[in-house]
């Protein structure tokens, strides 16, 4: 009889983390690095926030409510124990990071190499795929940035979570190396449109500028209408991550970490869209109050990419920033939401 398998999210209750457990118990089955699929018998939620119940009353998952750095250094009541597949998404985000050092060390390098010693002691190399991020880039004076950033352009982070976040890269790259785990980390641009509130990512106001105002409430973009981002739906960040859970060896190549495809667009073209999409009423409700903060953050970050290895693994980007607007609006209309434009109903 086929075995069944065992798999980890940490962040399982989070934004991302969420939608990868629903696409997970959905499929039902899945491959690590390429072996043949095996039923998914055991989903972890590793947060510590409870995740949403369409996904605790399913019976394949399990829900491990800890603080992933205090409840890991238990290493007897580990649910990375018997993990073939590990996604490692609990991370603090950019912002957060900035404004407390400790935290982002604390829950982003400590919480990574935590996670990583809890696979290395289980004995099993399991698959781990490492959410990292676009933030990894940013240009100096001896470094600039290109004009679009490749799957081997040298990271130069400029914030912290960056940098923790290039931590995380290079110890699943010598874990990797050691034998110890089957690490795959993937960089993932802006995530958008995220629902619900504001989280502390300097990014927040990529998804506030379209998802208030669709909810009839006002909304600040802080940088100037022609900063360019790279972004992505939280449907193509999904399927990135999976990808790199389910690749063979050959076909994900060397340790390092592979940009996923985003889209190129400047907040000016982002809010034009929402008048498009919605109308001009809605899109007025988004103000210019400049963040200085905010801005340096952003502007540091870098918007084009060329992402070789990602189409390799037969991934591509969404077909533009208005696909990303109104597949949000579809998902969540039925929610009451959106206000829904007419020709979206
Ligand atoms: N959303 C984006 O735009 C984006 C872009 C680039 C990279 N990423 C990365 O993708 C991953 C998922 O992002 P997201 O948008 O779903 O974030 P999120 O904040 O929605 O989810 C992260 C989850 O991790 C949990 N968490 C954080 N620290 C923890 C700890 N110490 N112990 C237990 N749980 C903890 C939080 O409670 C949260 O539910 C993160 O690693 C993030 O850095 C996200």
């Amino acid at each position: 009889m086929m075995t069944g398998m065992n798999v980890v999210i940490t962040g399982g209750a989070g934004f991302i983390g969420g939608r990868l457990a629903s696409a997970i118990l959905a499929a039902g089955s899945l491959s690590a690095a390429g072996a043949a699929s095996r039923p998914v018998t055991r989903l972890t939620l590793v947060d510590h926030v409870a995740p949403p119940a369409l996904l605790s009353r399913d019976p394949r998952v399990a829900v491990w409510q800890a603080d992933l750095v205090a409840g890991l250094a238990d290493r007897d009541s580990s649910p990375l124990g018997d993990a073939d597949v590990v996604f490692h998404l609990a991370a603090a985000v950019s912002a957060d990071c900035e404004r407390d050092f400790d935290l982002g060390l604390r829950a982003n390098v400590e919480g990574t190499q935590l996670v990583l010693a809890a696979c290395r002691q289980s004995g099993r190399v399991p698959v781990l795929v490492f959410a990292s991020s676009v933030a990894v880039f940013g240009g100096t004076g001896s470094h600039p940035l290109p004009d679009a950033v490749t799957d081997s352009t040298l990271p130069v982070p400029q914030s912290s979570y960056g940098v923790q976040k290039l931590i995380g890269e290079q110890l699943v790259a010598d874990y990797s190396r050691k034998g110890f785990i089957q690490g795959r980390s993937v960089r993932l641009a802006t995530v958008c449109v995220r629902p619900g509130r504001p989280n502390g990512a300097a990014s927040g106001f990529l998804s506030g500028i379209i998802r208030e105002p669709l909810a009839g409430l006002r909304a600040n973009a802080p940088v100037p209408p022609d900063t360019e981002v790279a972004v992505s739906s939280p449907a193509r960040a999904v399927e990135g991550l999976l990808r790199a859970a389910t690749a063979a060896p050959q076909q994900w190549g060397d340790p390092t970490a592979v940009n996923l495809p985003s889209v190129t667009v400047t907040v000016g073209e982002m809010v034009a869209t929402l008048e498009r999409v919605a109308s001009p009423a809605v899109s007025a409700l988004v103000g210019w109050q400049p963040d200085r903060a905010t801005a340096a953050i952003v502007a540091g970050w870098p918007a084009r990419f060329t992402t070789t290895r990602a189409a390799g693994l037969g991934l591509r980007p969404d077909a533009g920033f208005e696909a990303i607007v109104r597949s949000y609006l579809r998902e969540h209309a039925s929610a009451g939401l959106v206000e829904v434009p007419s020709e979206n109903q």
